[in-house]
Parts: C-alpha cells; structure tokens; sequence
C-alpha cells in the first residue's frame, strides 16, 4: 500500500516562514503533510508533476466577517477562490454568536441578518452549526464586544453597569471554553461607542492567562489615530494579552502620511508588548454608511441599501444629485445601507502592509450587494500587485504574511507552514500570473492564477473552479 495519498512534485515551494522558496516535493497522507524534499514517487497513490508551480500553505484570512456566509453559503467561493484555507471570523466587535435574540442593529447587520436568519445563543451552539455542515475553509472564530453589550445591555448610549459586565462576562468565559481564539472590539461603532476602556477591560477579564486574543478596531482612525491606539494598547498590556490591531489605516486627507507615526509607536509598544496588526490592501474602506466617513472621503461608492437597493454600485454624490437632495439627506433615505469609502494614502497603504508585523486580512463583507474588491481580491492583489509588480516586497514576504506570521499570531498551531504533520492546507498558483481580477467597478470577479487550493489534504479548488468539496473544519482555540 501507497505511504502518501498524494505527491506534489517540483514544487516552487514557499514554506510560509518567509525563507526563500526551494525547490522540492511535498507529500500528503491523512489530510496532513507527510513528507518535505526529494521524494520518491513509488511512495505515493498519486503523483502531479507542478513544473514549478508555486506551493505555499493555504492563505489564513485574518480579519473577516464570515460568520453567517460560512452557514449560510458553505462553498466560501469568495475565499477558497483566492488560496484562502482559514478564515477568522468576529472580527470588529461584531460577531454572530451569541447574539441570541437581540436585535441585529447596525453594524450586526454585517454578519447577522435583521428579519429572522439563524441565531446562536452560545459560542458552543455556533461551533455544533458548523461540525454538522463543514465549510468549504476551516474557521477560528473572536466574541464581539459589541455584540455581548447588544446582547447583555438595555441601553447602548451609555457605559455598562456592574451587572452587565458580569453577564458579558459569563459570555465571554462561555466563548473562551467552547475554542473561540479571542475577543474583538470596535468602539468606532454606535453600539460600542459609549463603552470605556475600564468596561472593555472588565468584560474581557476571562482572557486573562487564556492565550486568547484581542482584536481591536480602535476608536479613531482619523485624527485621534495615535490617542486611540494607546486606548487599545493599555487595555491589552492590563490583561496580559496578545493583541491585533485591526485593519490599520489612516482616514482623510488631514491624516495622509501618519502612517509613519502610527508604525512608530507599534515600533515603540513591540517593545514591551506583544501587539501586531492586520490590513487590507486597498485605498479604500467600506463599512455601513456613514456621514461622517462619508464627509472625509474622496467619493463614497453605496454597496447596499435596505430600501433603495438599485443604488447599490452608485456614488452617494450621483444619487443625491439623482434625489434632488444633500449627500448627507441621501446618506439618511439609503439607510440601512453600506458603503466604499476613498479615504486613504496610497503611500500609508504601501508602507503599512510593507511593516513586518502586518498580516493580510480582507475584511471583506460577503452579504453586500456590490462588494468591496477586497472580498474576492485582497490576497491575490498583494501576492501579484504588490509584490510582483510594485516589488514592496519579495513573494515570499507576501506569503509569509498571510500563512506562517497569521497562524503564529492567532494561535493556529499546525498550520500555516509547510512542514511535515501540518495539516495539508495548501495553495498551487502561478506566480507570474497571479492576479486579483475584482474591481470597484466589477467586485465579484475569482483571482487569476489560482491554480488548486487544498483544505485538510482535500482539493476543494481548481482552475476549473469549486470541486464541491466540504473539508473545513472549526478550529478550537489550544485543540
Ligand atoms: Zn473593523
Ligand atoms: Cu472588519
């Protein structure tokens, strides 16, 4: 009987540790990696030649908002199309459990569906949902903080009172014991925003000593950037813990360039804390609409509305011509709604992904009806814009990013290099051609150059597309 149910042969191997790409084979057996070098063929029930194909782990997308997609459209398209093998989900402070019966206002509308849809009332009831029908990626899952105060709290505009700190709290040691890999805040949001950092501090106190993490969307991307970092900061350092700072950037003309202050104190606060970060590589946001990120950006581009959704695809400037109203009026008639915003420095952009302690997370929003390009193109984009043709850095950078570093920052042991008894998450594409084909214009457009993409030993993507295959798995914090 065949060692191997696979062999990989002449590889372009890069191994996800940032080392410079070898040449070599790579076995599978049992969904796991068997073996790493020159192999012999005769060990194996089946051989593909790659002819110097690129062979990288499966790409961990770090900063997602998947929650629901990964039930309510298991195939992940969006994802798997792009090498992704691992989505971490909860990100924002918004995460579908356990939510329970609380009213799903913005921004859980992201993840969660307002008019019925499925609710989780525990993080253990989320995970049993996603054993009994597997994704076509594996998951890591955060609590939010902003969906325990919609959850736990009688009124949002004000901080949490001692009770209901114990009550998230309780939710949070809930999450935490059912596998989910951390906490996430975002007191950018409504629902978050009267929330002190001594409340966020208290409820997320059963982190303490876990290995859990915290994921911070933090209260200022403008202006108050550098304030508001420090604010997540301390939070962190007086649990003790390892801490994401999500989707860096810096948001309006005002603040163009400070992305050389901001990288100066994650420089400065590495030296004592463990803090990393993740961003997505574009010039432009998209959250729900807003007319304050509307008033800082270049234009807005509306990415769904409730009750107008024929404006989805439209600049808010266009459709408040269109209504004969003020974008700030329009901004109201649209809502709920989403929105792109062009707010961002190319050069912070470039010089935030370049930093090494960023990793590549998409913060795509898969329920939106014209999409971010990032839902479909964020990795492809920086293996093939950035790194091949910006040259900002080598591709075994770009990969490092989204594989070896995001598995080691979150906790994916296992995973995210390839190395013998790692899971067999793995990509194949062409690194002369890898491309995002997504656009502002035409969001929902597969990666070119994409050429198989296995989760747990299992080819789920081809070039010729989704094979139907089902092999994620919900990964549990320490198991
Ligand atoms: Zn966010
Ligand atoms: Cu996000």
């Amino acid at each position: 009987m065949a060692a191997w149910d696979l062999l990989l042969r002449g590889a372009h191997l890069i191994d996800g540790s940032g080392a410079p790409a070898a040449s070599a084979d790579v076995a599978l057996a049992g969904g796991r990696i068997a073996a790493v070098g020159r192999l012999d063929p005769g060990d194996a029930a089946s051989v593909r030649d790659l002819d110097g194909l690129a062979l990288a782990p499966g790409f961990i997308d770090v900063h997602t908002h998947d929650d629901r997609l990964l039930l309510s459209d298991p195939s992940m398209t969006p994802k798997l199309s792009q090498g992704v093998t691992t989505v971490i989900a909860g990100n924002c402070g918004i995460s579908l459990a356990p939510l329970g019966d609380a009213e799903a206002v913005p921004p859980i509308n992201l993840v969660a569906e307002v008019e019925d849809g499925r609710r989780f009332g525990s993080f253990a009831d989320y995970f049993a949902a996603l054993d009994a029908s597997p994704p076509s990626v594996n998951c890591a899952a955060l609590v939010g903080h902003t969906t325990l105060r919609v959850r736990t709290m009688a009124a949002l505009d004000r901080p949490a009172t001692g009770a209901e700190i114990a009550a998230m709290q309780a939710l949070v040691a809930e999450a935490i014991e059912a596998g989910a890999i951390g906490a996430s805040t975002g007191t950018y949001y409504g629902p978050a925003s009267a929330a002190t950092a001594d409340e966020i501090r208290r409820v997320l106190e059963p982190l303490r000593g876990s290995g859990a993490l915290i994921a911070s969307h933090i209260r200022d991307e403008t202006d108050g950037v550098l304030q508001a970092m420090r604010e997540a900061f301390g939070i962190a350092a007086e649990l003790g813990v390892r801490q994401v700072i999500s989707h860096h950037k810096l948001a309006g003309k005002a603040n163009f360039g400070r992305s050389s202050e901001t990288l100066a104190l994650f420089d400065e606060t590495r030296k004592r804390a463990d803090v990393c970060l993740d961003c997505y590589p574009y010039a432009a946001s998209s959250t729900i609409l807003r007319a304050d990120a509307a008033n800082i950006a270049a234009s807005t581009l509306v990415t769904w509305s409730t009750p107008r959704p024929e404006f989805a695809g439209r600049y808010l400037d266009a459709i408040a011509a269109e209504l004969g109203v003020a974008p700030a009026a329009a901004v109201e008639l649209l809502q709920p709604a989403g929105a792109i915003y062009f707010m961002m420095d190319e050069a912070d952009v470039e010089r935030i992904l370049a930093y090494p302690e960023t990793m590549v997370g998409s913060d795509g929003l898969p329920h939106d009806l014209f999409p971010h390009p990032r839902l479909w193109g964020a990795f492809p984009r920086v293996l093939g814009h950035y790194a091949r043709e910006r040259k900002l850095f080598p591709l075994e950078t770009a990969v490092h990013k989204m594989t070896g570093l995001s598995a080691g920052r979150f906790g994916l042991a296992g995973r995210g290099l390839v190395r013998p008894g790692y899971a067999a998450d793995l990509v194949v594409f062409d690194p002369d051609t890898v491309a995002d084909t997504a656009t502002f214009a035409k969001p929902v457009s597969p990666a070119a150059g994409i050429v198989s993409v296995f989760v747990n030993g299992v080819e789920s993507w081809t070039a010729g597309g989704h094979t139907g295959a089902r092999a994620g798995t919900a990964i549990r914090r320490g198991r």
